[in-house]
């Protein structure tokens, strides 16, 4: 079993995604050993104690910069022997030494398609603005292995969703969350829970995958 680690900020939508995913056995060999939340009031800690997963906090707000906030959730994570990382609406960028001591075994899901409507700046509500001003036809989400540029790392799955003529930002988001992020972000945590992800430089390779890509 792979000790994982949820970080949040939020509203922690995609955490309830694992877990739901999690108790109906979608997700393989991964217990969810924690949550960590860098916001004491993110409802994300409440959906972790309805689960019965340990939430702990570690509040961006009282460090004064990334870099001593990124080390206190490190002292956090090694202390709970944490083996992957799984970001899911998590608001802030961790810092090189984190990164790297977790290199290949951090996950973040992004909510558009990567390399469209990403890096620094791009978070949240945000992403959905920046589509919609652009005139995209498409947009989706991503999840990808973390690396120090920001929303550039291995991508591990992609799910397009289109972009209807009367969306706003709030319906958009809605509908990347519902129809893609819910979906992959599970899939790729069992994905290398399960052992399957293969890395080769930038590319991932699914392990088992069928010919048309799709992991299962
Ligand atoms: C989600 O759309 C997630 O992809 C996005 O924030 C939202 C929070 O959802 N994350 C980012 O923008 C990080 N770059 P949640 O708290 O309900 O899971």
């Amino acid at each position: 079993m792979v000790k994982t680690a949820v970080m949040v900020s939020g509203g922690g939508t995609n955490l309830q995604a694992i877990i739901d995913s999690h108790i109906f056995g979608e997700i393989k060999n991964c217990e969810l050993a924690a949550v960590i939340s860098s916001n004491p009031t993110a409802y994300a800690l409440s959906r972790a104690e309805y689960a019965g997963i340990p939430a702990h906090v570690v509040d961006a707000g009282r460090y004064t910069n990334r870099a001593s906030f990124s080390e206190a959730a490190h002292r956090k994570l090694s202390e709970l022997e944490i083996e992957l990382i799984v970001l899911a609406g998590f608001m802030h960028i961790l810092g090189p030494p984190l990164v790297k001591a977790y290199q290949n075994r951090i996950i973040n899901i992004h909510p558009s398609l990567i390399p469209s409507f990403c890096g620094p700046g791009y978070y949240g509500l945000r992403v959905h603005e920046e589509a919609l001003k652009f005139g995209a036809r498409v947009s989706g989400a991503t999840a990808h292995f973390v690396t120090n540029e920001v929303d550039s790392g291995p991508i591990i799955l992609q799910k397009a969703v289109d972009i209807l003529p009367d969306d706003t930002p709030f319906t958009l988001q809605r509908r990347i969350m519902e129809e893609a992020e819910w979906k992959i972000l599970p899939e790729a945590v069992s994905l290398y829970c399960e052992g399957r992800l293969e890395l080769d430089g930038q590319i991932v390779r699914i392990k088992g995958a069928r010919d048309d890509g799709s992991a299962s």
